[in-house]
């Protein structure tokens, strides 16, 4: 059966040693009964996309292609959960200003491509189980320090275990940031 894509976004993804900290940390946190998140799908949205037909597709790749921006590190130190979606997620209790900036970039970038900006807040976070009706926020054991070097494209699959795959990557080594 072929591969349909579904769910496109713009993601910042861990690499082998940023992703094995982030799952020997957070082993202990996943209550039982919860879905957990398949390792190599670990990974950081910036935007959410949504369907993406081919060319509203390469207009995404032209303004991830016109992006400066230099590689920054993310601490990632808190485990927490969002009640409505039932997601238990990590992330960083205090967002870099070069993230945030990165995420507005795009998102300037993307209403060219009729991708409107998400009008609510940003939350930046690595889900890390499904499917958890509560859970009491918490520090992470030991933060876990995650230089950032890329940005990609990225999408689901239905049904596929890991479920997404990554389309195209860019290196943030630009000026700005
Ligand atoms: P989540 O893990 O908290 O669900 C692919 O679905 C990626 O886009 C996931 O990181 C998902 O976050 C994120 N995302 C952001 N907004 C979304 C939305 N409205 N629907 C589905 N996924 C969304």
């Amino acid at each position: 059966m072929s591969e349909r894509p579904e769910r496109w976004f713009l993601a910042v993804w861990p690499d082998a040693r940023v992703r094995d900290a982030l799952v020997r940390q957070a082993s202990g946190a996943v209550p039982r009964g919860a879905r957990l998140t398949h390792p190599d799908d670990l990974h950081l949205t910036l935007v959410f996309l949504g369907e993406l037909p081919p060319v509203r597709r390469w207009c995404v790749i032209s303004v991830a292609d016109a992006v400066e921006a230099k590689p920054f590190a993310l601490e990632i130190d808190r485990i927490g959960h969002f009640a409505r979606s039932r997601v238990l997620w990590c992330g960083p209790s205090s967002v870099p200003d070069a993230l945030l900036g990165l995420v507005r970039t795009l998102q300037a970038g993307l209403v060219d491509c009729g991708i409107p900006p998400e009008r609510r807040p940003y939350r930046p976070h690595l889900t890390l189980a499904r499917k958890v009706s509560a859970y009491e926020g918490r520090d992470l054991p030991a933060p876990v320090h995650w230089p950032v070097g890329e940005l990609v494209l990225a999408h689901g699959v239905s049904g596929a275990r890991p479920r997404y795959r990554i389309h195209r990557r860019w290196p943030l080594s630009g000026p700005g940031g």
